[in-house]
Formats: structure tokens, sequence, C-alpha cells
């Protein structure tokens, strides 16, 4: 099907829909025609996340792509989280709904930038989180997600030379927990370095019983007053199995959905970030990224099989091999 060109250009299709559609049904309906699997990050909307196949943190969703049987895989989530699943698939169509859907954080890591600053230390090896480019990821050893960040940078002898990047705040943590000295990138998310330690001290006075959890992504003064940090699917986790009702959560709001669907009896209590000088007051925790995903864009995707995400074959070569590598060690 050809699509057009101002959809092209725009990244995405977003067609309209006739009234009473029932966008969750037809869009159901497109899998099982096409033999298609929806991924969703918890970071996606709610109704995104119910008419996904399958909802879970980076990693999660990084071993279903590489398992599933599907022909066609649409990744809710952001474009690198696409790239990702296309390089551990290139024979799958991988759609990425909206091809506008980027990370601050993948941004503050150019690839030109890494290779030049490689060669200005060589002897290091390069961990990347996976919230880069294909091209960051062709430049690395090894990569890792939140889930298991520590476990892999565990891996490496004690005295081996490693530069961590981009996160600079995950860095920071990771350092702290394994006692390492990794030289870091300084990079960082735009939502998570929003997190604010003193709104976590006032929510703290407001519910003593509550218990932090906080994102590695955060600053260290919001990472400080944690009782838990980790991966999205880290944090929910620990969410169903504790015996506390009350939650202050320190990450991207998405995740609130699951957490309130999976523990309805709980309370969940988002922190907002900090209002800098002269901002409206703007209380917004949210990734403009991931909430780029919309149903009617994924209808419209699933409809034309496009936009899809391709990987140039020399950057997939060099990039599948840190991707495996974290696969087997985590
Ligand atoms: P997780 O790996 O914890 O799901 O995080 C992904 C992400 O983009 C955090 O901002
Ligand atoms: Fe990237 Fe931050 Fe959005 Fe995660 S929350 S996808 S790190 S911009």
């Amino acid at each position: 099907m050809t699509v057009d060109k101002k959809w092209v250009e725009k990244g995405y299709i977003d067609e309209p829909v006739a009234d009473g559609v029932d966008l969750a049904k037809e869009i159901r309906n497109l899998c099982k025609e096409k033999n298609a699997v929806i991924l969703a990050h918890y970071y996606t909307t709610g109704d995104i996340q119910q008419v996904a196949d399958f909802i879970g943190d980076s990693l999660a969703l990084a071993r279903k792509a590489a398992d599933t049987k599907a022909d066609i895989i649409v990744m809710c989530g952001v474009h690198f989280m696409a790239e990702t699943c296309k390089i551990l698939s290139p024979e799958k169509t991988v759609i990425c709904p909206d091809l506008n859907a980027g990370c601050s954080l993948a941004d503050s890591c150019k690839a030109e930038d890494l290779k030049k600053f490689k060669e200005e230390h060589p002897g290091y090896k390069v961990v990347s989180y996976v919230n880069t480019t294909a091209a960051v990821k062709a430049l690395t050893d090894v990569v890792v997600t939140s889930g298991n960040a520590k476990k892999i940078v565990d891996t490496f002898p004690k005295d081996e030379k490693l530069i961590f990047g981009p996160d600079y705040n995950l860095g920071s943590y990771i350092n702290s927990v394994t006692g390492r000295n990794m030289l870091l990138w300084n990079g960082g998310c735009h939502v998570h370095e929003r997190f604010s330690a003193q709104e976590i001290v006032r929510l703290k006075k407001e519910h003593p019983g509550a218990e932090v959890l906080v994102h590695p992504e955060c600053k260290g003064p919001v990472v400080a007053l944690a009782d838990v940090v980790g991966s999205t699917a880290v944090l929910l986790k620990h969410a169903v199995e504790s015996d506390t009702k009350e939650f202050i959560v320190a990450t991207e709001s998405g995740i609130l959905y699951e957490m309130t669907n999976k523990c309805p009896e709980k309370t969940f209590i988002p922190v907002p970030p900090e209002v800098s000088e002269g901002s409206l007051g703007c209380s917004c925790n949210e990734c403009d990224y991931m909430k780029m995903n919309t149903l009617r864009k994924i209808y419209n995707a699933l409809k034309c099989e496009w936009p899809t995400v391709e990987v140039a074959p020399e950057i997939a070569r060099d990039a599948v091999k840190p991707i495996e590598r974290m696969l087997e060690l985590s």
C-alpha cells in the first residue's frame, strides 16, 4: 500500500477513522490477520497497554523481540526500542507508529562524539545503556538496561577500564553499587532529571508509611531517598510483592497504570518534577516521546505496514553483538 506523501513527511499516519469504530478491536483483528504482535513499554498510555500482546521494561521488550514468531512487530515505545527489535529480528517488519518518538537520553550521545571519546581513551571498554541509537550500540562492547546494569558491569574484572554512557545518573548509581570508577558520559533524560528530592521529602512527611520507588535515571539526591531503585519492571514487581500499601513513585507516570492495575488496593503517589524559575508551574512527569504512540496511529500503521524501522546492515552487524552479549549475561 502506498502511503500519502503528507504522512511520509510527518513520520506517522494519523488518518481519521469513522465515528464508532472500536480501534482496540480493529487493531486486534489486524494483528490476527497479519500475524503481528504489539509490544508496549510501561510508559505508554493505558489504552495502548490494554491492546498490547506484551508490556514490559526495556530488557523484557528486547527479549520478546528476539523470541517472537510473529511476522510483524509493532513497537509501542520509542525509536531506539524499535531499532533494537529490528537488529534482533532483521527478517521481520518492525513498525514504530510514530518515527518522531525519539529519546532525549539517546540524543545526548551522538555516535561521532562517542567515537572521538573512545579514541581519546584507548584501552577502555564501552558499556552503553540500551537508550542509545543503533550507531552508538555499534561502537559498544556490551549493552545494559537499568534492570541488568549492575549484574553486567560486575562481570568485568575489577581493574577493567570502562566508559559508561550515556546516562550520567545511572552511571553514578552503578559506580556506587559496584565500587567502580567508570568514566561517565554526561547525558540525561529530560523527564527523570526533573524529579524533585524536596517534593519526595514533603510527600514522605504526608505519607510516613509509604515506600519510595525510584528509577536510576533520576538525580543522585532523589536516588538517595529511595527504598527501592530499579527499572520499571523492578519497581512494579516490588509494588506487587511488598506488604506496604502506599508508594511514592519517581519515574514516568505511565507506570502508574500497570501498578494500579496489578494492585488496585494500593495507593501510588507520583512525584512532581521541580518547577524551574520562569516555568508556568507545569507538573508534567510524562515522556512526550512515549506519549506519541496512539491507538489511531497504531491502527493506521498496521493497515499500511508503515512506518517501518530499518537499520543499515553494516551498523546492524556491529550493533547486534553487544545486544546479544547483554541477553546472554542477563
Ligand atoms: P526501563 O528499562 O526501566 O523500562 O526504562 C526505560 C526508559 O526509557 C526509562 O526512561
Ligand atoms: Fe528516553 Fe526519558 Fe523518555 Fe525514557 S523517559 S524514553 S529515557 S526521554
